[in-house]
């Protein structure tokens, strides 16, 4: 099979409909089973084909109807549309033109991978095919055993595609529908069939058969069990049988038999005969049925008449009303209307019931042939182009977006305008343009910014550190680890040992555990380890006086009780309370908010721990500070990133790029300006050389070279037949500076880039239709006429029409014969019945001789038509004395004396009878 075909059996089998921009797989619910195996070819892009929602798209059914398969409710994952193979089917896989660079694999996957996208680490053994591939590659059967089978995208490098649709479902399903394996299908009484859910094919019956291979007849269902008996199917190995069990007064196996005997006139319509001592049977005439022929029958009740003919009684059966193309009693003759040569430009007649149709040349076309085609009819511009037919060729304007003859190529923009996706992004055409697919963590039109640097740099903190992206659009990935708290270092790398020196502060115990470590902290302390001090002034029952300030001491829940200062209270500073302490026998300050020291004249730095961002300064003040921001952020904490992209004006060939306190375009390639407004004329450097024509393309240019040059930039001369310039098998021929390419028959022009119109000069003779082809052309003879060039008037008497040995003459797409005496009709092959006009006469019997007839006379009569009656007795048979009777069919002799015989031939010896006595001797005479 071509790969054409296989495409064209692939767009019959994967039809699809495009619903609001929705992908529907077209879904038979249930398919017979092919005796042919299908090739199926899968294009393998994001662009088309791909379906989402599992129920409304990709199986293209009600979710109502559906709660058999509820494992798989409300999954809604980007696939190509999934397929169903038969055993033997094979597949092709056609990879994204866009992505052909870049190559690619499929990778067999279990069910959990397909829904969950495959993420590394594949074998060998899974991928389907052994390298990488472009274009066009068969799926080894091996892959495609009976069952389910998940295949999803894998490459080299790049964003997963598999998350865009790049997977596929392929269920291949064997029959269960032969007995043996020649054996027909069900036994050609069913079909195999399998439904969209079921995991194979088997058999479905026909009324009257059943069986797993629809191999048993049922003969109950042929109702053999006459007078209302009932019928039962009896199993036997010995066959297809049944058992009549008969109402009373009948028996017999059908229950035809009635009990008793013959009597006359039992039989109302029939004959009566006995069949056992007991039982007897009426044999119904001709249109009665009834045990007793009692039953006048309707004749019509068997549906004589076929191909729709209309049965209607009448006295000696019945008559059927054909339709039209119909013939015969029971419409059976099917009339062929093809007889009357209806098609056209030696069209090809196909007989149908009451029509024909017609299987034209092509460049033909309509119901006979009989019109030539417009080129446009064919529809050979794709994705809504419009056709401009230009006589027997046709042009197609594509829509935006599409080039090629038909329009069925999609531009390639990657290539065209040379785009590079960068961090591993892939570039994809889309119609009318192009779109990187980005690498995971990566973002933008060029995927030139970092979203996610843990997703660039995946499982980079290790042992269940947490990764944090600090990347912030910025082109480079940056990411933090958290670690868990075993564990520290930039990437979590570092163990941390359990026990360490100083893991449990304030004399707690350290109890190390395998991964962990516990303290054991003494009281008055608490935390995990042992860092916090229990403030012992928290506690209900603490016994300072009123007014008394409780201070908590540093060991154990003890605290000591504080008294107000007496006198001199300008101890404490900035509205600081002062207390004396006994103990220490000196004053204590108990500090306003803000403020610290032993005197409270201390202002507590609150940029200690501060959370200004971006790199802003602090600045302290009392009880609180400021976040002095750097350019290009703002809020209280500088958080903000002040985007002076935001309404930018970057053209549409530019993106902006962000920076502290302005922005800048970023020009595709072709671009340039502040804004990317102006297209670089890549010409006015003027770059092609030796008088080339330079053409301004977007981001670059093309030479159209002078004569005699080449290159990119048209330097380098061309004087020799090194470069092979000549096309279509031209032969080159050097000159000074120059060459000259001798062109083969067909071809002209400096390059033999010309194929000549050999239609231009008229070649095909006798008003036939002349089509070019490279080199040659082709002539399409108005009927009657052949050769090259139509020029020769077909000799129909070569078919040999003209029988019984007449002479042919050919006419212009006809013939003639000319039929020898005795035949008659075009073809001279009717014998004439030269019997028809019955020439013999007087019972004589005519034969039909060819172009004559003979005439077989009854006795008494001759001549050509037997009209002569014979005088028999004119030559005297019976002799001269006796006497001869002419009778119908002869004459009668009346023989003479002494003479007898038919004839009268015979002399009577009368000596015999021993007439003399007495010893005398007897004489015989006449007489
Ligand atoms: C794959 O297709 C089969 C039917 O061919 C279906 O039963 C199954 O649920 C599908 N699997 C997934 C994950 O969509
Ligand atoms: C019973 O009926 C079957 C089917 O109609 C027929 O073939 C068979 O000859 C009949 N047998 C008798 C004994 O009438
Ligand atoms: C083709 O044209 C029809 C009618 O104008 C429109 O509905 C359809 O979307 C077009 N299809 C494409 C692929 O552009
Ligand atoms: C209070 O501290 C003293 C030592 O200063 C200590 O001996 C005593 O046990 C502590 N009391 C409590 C309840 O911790
Ligand atoms: C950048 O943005 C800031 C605040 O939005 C603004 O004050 C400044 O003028 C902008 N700079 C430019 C070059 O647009
Ligand atoms: C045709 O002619 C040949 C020889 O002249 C003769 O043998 C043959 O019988 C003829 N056929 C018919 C159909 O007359």
């Amino acid at each position: 099979m071509t790969t054409k075909s296989a495409v064209h059996i692939l767009a019959c089998f994967l039809q699809l409909c495009i619903v609001n921009g929705q992908v529907i797989c077209e879904r038979q619910m249930t398919a017979e089973w092919r005796v042919e195996p299908n090739h199926n070819v899968i294009k393998w892009t994001p662009r088309e084909n791909i379906c989402s929602d599992f129920y409304t798209e990709c199986w293209n059914m009600n979710k109502s109807i559906s709660g058999e398969i509820s494992e798989e409710r409300n999954l809604s994952i980007p696939q190509i549309c999934p397929l169903q193979l038969q055993l033997g089917d094979s597949l092709f896989i056609s990879s994204e033109p866009s992505f052909q660079s870049y190559g690619m694999n499929l990778v067999n996957v279990s069910k959990e991978e397909f829904i969950n996208c495959p993420k590394a680490g594949f074998l060998q053994e899974q991928m389907i095919f052994v390298c990488q591939i472009r274009g066009l590659h068969q799926v080894d059967p091996n892959w495609l055993g009976v069952g389910t089978h998940y295949f999803a995208e894998l490459h080299k490098r790049g964003p997963l595609l598999c998350d865009m649709g790049l997977r596929l479902n392929i269920t291949v399903k064997q029959q269960f529908c032969q007995q043996s394996p020649n054996a027909p299908l069900c036994s050609g009484h069913g079909k195999c069939l399998s439904h969209i859910w079921e995991k194979a094919y088997s058999c479905h019956c026909f009324s009257q058969y059943s069986g797993r291979f629809c191999q048993k007849f049922d003969m109950c269902s042929t109702k053999p069990c006459q007078n209302n008996a009932s019928c039962t199917e009896k199993t036997e190995l010995s066959g297809d049988s049944y058992e009549c069990t008969c109402p009373p007064k009948f028996s017999g196996k059908n229950c035809t038999e009635i009990d008793g005997q013959c009597q006359p006139h039992t039989c109302f319509n029939g004959n009566c005969s006995n069949v056992t001592p007991n039982t007897f049977l009426c044999e119904c005439d001709k249109g009665f049925t009834g045990p007793f022929c009692e039953d006048p029958g309707d004749s019509c009740a068997s549906q004589p008449c076929l191909n729709g003919g209309i049965c209607q009684y009448n006295q000696s059966g019945y008559v059927c009303d054909c339709p039209a193309g119909f013939l015969g009693h029971s419409c059976e003759i099917d009339v062929n209307e093809c007889s009357s040569s209806p098609c056209q430009n030696r069209g090809t007649c196909i007989d149908l019931p009451n029509d024909v149709t017609c299987i034209c040349l092509p460049i033909f076309t309509g119901k006979f042939c009989e019109r030539i085609l417009n080129p446009c009819e064919l529809l050979p511009c794709l994705n809504n182009a419009t056709c401009v037919a230009q006589q027997q060729n046709y042009n197609c304007r594509c829509m935006p977006g599409f080039t090629g003859k038909n329009c069925e190529e999609v531009i390639d923009y990657c290539r065209l305008l040379s785009i590079n996706c960068l961090n591993e992004g892939l570039c994809l055409n889309i119609i009318g343009g192009f779109t990187c697919l980005c690498a995971p963590g990566w973002t933008g039109k060029f995927c030139q910014f970092a979203e996610d640097a843990c997703l660039i740099y995946p499982n980079s903190c290790s042992d269940g550190g947490t990764c944090i992206d600090m990347s912030q659009l910025r082109e480079q990935p940056l990411f933090q680890c958290l670690c868990s708290h075993d564990f520290t270092g930039e990437f979590c790398e570092v163990k941390v040992d359990s026990c360490g020196s100083s893991s449990c502060e304030n004399g707690g115990t350290c109890v190390g555990y395998e991964d962990h470590f516990k303290c054991r902290c003494p009281i008055g302390f608490e935390g995990e380890r042992c860092e916090l001090d229990i403030d012992a002034c928290l506690f209900y029952n603490i016994s300072c006086a009123p007014g008394a300030l409780c201070m908590d001491k540093s060991h154990g829940l003890n605290y000591t009780c504080l008294s107000p200062c007496i006198g001199n209270t300008e101890v404490c500073a900035n509205g600081g309370s002062c207390f004396y302490d006994e103990e220490k026998q000196r004053t204590h300050c108990v500090c306003a908010l803000g403020w610290t020291g032993q005197t409270c004249l201390e202002n507590i730095n609150d940029c200690g721990v501060n959370q200004c961002q971006n790199g802003a300064t602090c600045e302290d003040g009392i009880n609180k500070y400021r976040c002095i921001c750097p350019l290009g952020y703002s809020g209280t904490f500088c958080e903000f990133d002040r985007d002076n992209c935001t309404g930018n004006q970057c053209s549409e060939y530019g993106f902006c790029h962000d920076h502290l306190h302005n922005y800048s375009c970023k020009c595709v390639p072709g671009y340039e300006g502040p804004f990317c407004e102006v297209e670089i004329n890549e010409c006015s450097s003027s770059p092609c050389k030796n008088g080339a024509t330079c053409m301004d393309l977007m981001g670059h240019f093309s030479c159209h070279c002078a004569a005699g040059f080449k290159g990119e930039t048209c330097s380098v001369h061309m004087n020799d037949c090194l470069d092979r310039p000549c096309w279509n098998g031209g032969t080159c021929e050097e000159n000074i500076n120059d060459f000259k390419c001798n062109c083969p028959f067909g071809f002209s022009g400096q390059y033999c880039e010309i194929e000549m119109d050999e239609c231009e000069s008229a070649p095909c003779l006798n008003g036939a239709v002349c089509q070019n082809d490279v080199n040659s052309y082709d002539c399409f003879c108005p009927e009657g006429f052949e050769g090259l060039n139509c020029e020769i008037n077909f000799d129909e008497c070569t078919y040999g029409f003209c029988k019984s040995n007449s002479t042919c003459l050919d006419l212009v797409a006809d013939y003639s014969c000319v039929c020898p005496p005795g035949f008659t009709d075009k073809n001279c092959s009717t014998d004439i019945d030269e019997c028809f006009s019955k020439p013999c006469k007087n019972g004589g019997h005519c034969h039909d001789l060819i172009g004559e007839f003979y005439c077989s006379c009854l006795p008494g009569f001759s001549g050509q038509f037997c009209e002569a009656h014979v005088a028999a007795c004119l030559s005297q048979p019976c002799g001269a004395s006796s006497i001869c009777k002419d009778i119908l069919g002869g004459y009668l002799c009346f023989c003479a004396p002494g003479f007898i015989g038919n004839n009268c031939e015979t002399e009577v010896d009368e000596c015999l009878s021993d007439p003399c006595h007495s010893g005398a001797t007897c004489v015989d005479h006449l007489n």
